[in-house]
């Protein structure tokens, strides 16, 4: 009995722990390459086989979330359909993971990472990086943006083979004072409970985009229904510069 309560607590707590973020509920299917920045992340950490979302910021960064590090990632850009090769694809892979140097998985704080690509993506009508939000230029609770992913996670494998879609409310801090450790500086809390229509969770690493430029990154959630935490990019920006400025 004792082993059985054990092994449910921690069952509990690494579904709570375990990036919450799966699929995207309530969304529609993206239309075909109408998000040209959106990466699928192919991630081989020890024997496990896992995926995340990403979006592309530069020819050469992926931008994700630091929980999808692993011992090795290649970057799909230019996909609609992860399981039929198309001729947009470009597949890339990673020579160095910058996973923020504060990252805390317990805490899931800080939890971005950049990714260099071992080359320049070619930019095409299916590939195209995203901008980021200029310093301290963060989005406000009420806006209106669009969270996008595959689906495919550590969790469950059962995703969409197609990208999907769906517009997400970014919301009052308060919603998200559940989560013992969020904090509104370098978070933010999106969707309400009462938005499940509306409700996703996107792929951990995915992008957050607010009229065309990427403000936050699925980070966790509840893994049923809003609202859902994502890294504030405006946040890391002098990081991000550095990085970026440097490789
Ligand atoms: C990417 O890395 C894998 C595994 O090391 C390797 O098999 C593959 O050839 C590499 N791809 C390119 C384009 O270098
Ligand atoms: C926080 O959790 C409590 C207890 O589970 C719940 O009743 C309440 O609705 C939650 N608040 C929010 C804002 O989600």
């Amino acid at each position: 009995m004792k082993l059985l309560c054990l092994l449910l607590l921690l069952l509990t707590f690494l579904l709570a722990h375990e990036t919450g973020a799966d699929e995207i509920l309530g969304g529609k299917e993206a239309r075909r390459h109408s998000r040209p920045y959106m990466a699928f992340l192919d991630i081989k950490l020890c024997n496990d086989l896992f995926s995340c979302g990403g979006f592309l910021i530069r020819n050469d960064f992926v931008m994700t979330a630091a929980h999808c590090v692993g011992d090795f990632i290649s970057v799909r850009l230019g996909a609609h359909n992860i399981n039929k090769r198309e001729e947009t694809w470009q597949i890339i892979n990673v020579t160095k993971q910058f996973p923020h140097p504060e990252y805390n998985a317990e805490r899931l704080l800080n939890d971005i990472m950049l990714l260099k690509l071992e080359k320049k993506a070619k930019q095409t009508t299916a590939v195209r990086p995203i901008p980021l939000p200029s310093t301290s230029n963060s989005v406000l609770p009420g806006k209106e943006c669009i969270i996008a992913g595959w689906g495919g996670t550590k969790l469950k494998s059962s995703g969409s083979d197609t990208l999907q879609e769906a517009e997400v409310r970014v919301t009052n801090p308060i919603y998200c004072k559940n989560f013992t450790c969020f904090d509104e500086r370098s978070l933010l809390c999106v969707g309400t409970p009462k938005s499940i229509k509306t409700t996703f969770s996107g792929d951990s690493g995915g992008p957050l985009v607010c009229s065309g430029v990427a403000h936050g990154i699925v980070s966790y959630g509840n893994n049923k229904y809003p609202p859902s935490v994502f890294t504030k990019i405006a946040h890391y920006s002098s990081w991000i510069n550095q990085i970026l400025n440097a490789n």
